[in-house]
């Protein structure tokens, strides 16, 4: 199969992280006899200091024109104590997701066996947690307009909208996720206080009958923000609108033990987009210390989502439980004294993908 690839490394460690990545991309396509080809666009602080858009128009059309969008990391502490700053690195990434039509970022949470000692949550809390979050990505008050200032500058306000139309698409995906795995959605909302989500609430109540196989539960999410951390085995697929998505996925990241280590597949209109949930870290960029899993591990989502080729993508996971279970891993999730570097990391699973 012909495989056509953006690859965006972004800012911080994005960089260091997208070349395991799609080092073992290359070695995946190169065992299993695909015809790779991919191409590098700028986005991000990068983006900005060379062409002054974090998200320029030719790496959108990149995009555009490719099977699938590998990304890495995008944000630069320079940016973030200048509340002046005209254009924001972060502001390419909502521009990438609402110009590809992203509205579903999937973000899958499991554990891995040999780290569940490295959770702070109790191990058998932890042991054979499996859910997904579906957040939308493209709503919400990440783009409502009006957004900004008064003129003296003391009043801020964001607008948080939904429409019928984005509820219901992403429901519709939550309903069929559930169908495929164990049955059951959790709803999150704020019903109890916000009108987008007794919004939310009332399009699911309608949704719910015509997915009779399915157990529906409505949590707000103050209280499944508890959950999560008190019970975690009890979720199978959550959803959620973009900002209390954004939230409970750090959140939950924890369980598994790293951050370092959840990938994302964000899903809609367009090329579909591959990124691990984490940021650019840049205490670490140029390092060679950052973990590189969540990007490898989002690069077999990239085979499977955007490609439809589970045999590659299984072989890249089997390939990261491996190295993780040999402890041939990056320093936050290293329990030993010895620690591997980013890219000895991923040239460890490029041999495990080789010899196998
Ligand atoms: C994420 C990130 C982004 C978000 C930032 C960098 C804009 O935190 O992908 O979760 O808030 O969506
Ligand atoms: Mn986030």
């Amino acid at each position: 199969m012909k495989l056509t690839i953006a690859v965006l490394p972004g800012d911080g460690i994005g960089p260091e992280i997208i070349e395991q990545a799609l080092n073992v991309t290359k070695a995946i396509a190169d065992k299993f006899s695909h015809e790779l080809s991919y191409e590098f666009a700028l986005t991000g602080a990068a983006a900005i200091e060379a062409v002054g858009d974090p998200y320029p128009a030719e790496t959108h059309e990149l995009c555009m024109k490719s099977d699938a969008v590998l990304f890495g990391a995008i944000g630069d502490p320079k940016y973030d104590n200048d509340p002046s700053a005209k254009v924001r690195p972060e502001q390419g990434l909502l521009d990438m997701r609402q110009k590809l039509g992203l509205y579903a970022n999937i973000r899958p949470l499991t554990t891995f066996k040999s780290l569940i000692h490295k959770s702070p949550l109790r191990a058998e809390l932890v042991d054979g947690v499996d859910f997904v979050c579906i957040r939308e990505l493209t709503g919400g008050i990440y783009f409502g307009k009006p957004q900004g200032r008064s003129e003296d500058g003391n009043t801020a306000y964001d607008t948080c909208v939904y429409t019928r139309a984005e509820i219901v698409r992403i429901l519709e995906l939550a309903f069929e996720f559930a169908g495929k795995r164990r049955k059951k959605l959790t709803v999150v909302d704020k019903a109890n206080v916000l009108a987008t989500s007794r919004l939310w609430r009332q399009v699911a109540q309608e949704m719910a009958p015509n997915y009779p196989d399915i157990q529906v539960e409505y949590l707000l999410v103050d209280n499944a923000a508890m959950r999560i951390i008190q019970w975690p085995k009890d979720f199978d697929v959550m959803v959620t609108e973009n900002m209390f998505g954004d939230i409970l996925t750090d959140e939950a990241s924890v369980i598994s033990g790293s951050m370092g280590l959840l990938p994302s597949a964000s899903v809609g209109v367009h090329t579909s987009v591959f990124e691990p949930i984490h940021g650019s870290y840049p205490q670490a960029a140029g390092k060679n210390i950052a973990n590189p899993l969540a990007t490898i591990l989002s690069a077999a989502m990239m085979f499977e989502y955007a490609f439809k080729l589970t045999k590659e993508s299984a072989l890249i996971r089997e390939a990261v439980e491996k190295s993780i279970e040999q402890e041939y891993v990056t320093e936050d999730i290293a329990s030993g004294r010895k620690s591997q570097s980013t890219s000895l990391v991923g040239e460890w699973i490029i041999a495990y993908i080789k010899n196998k």
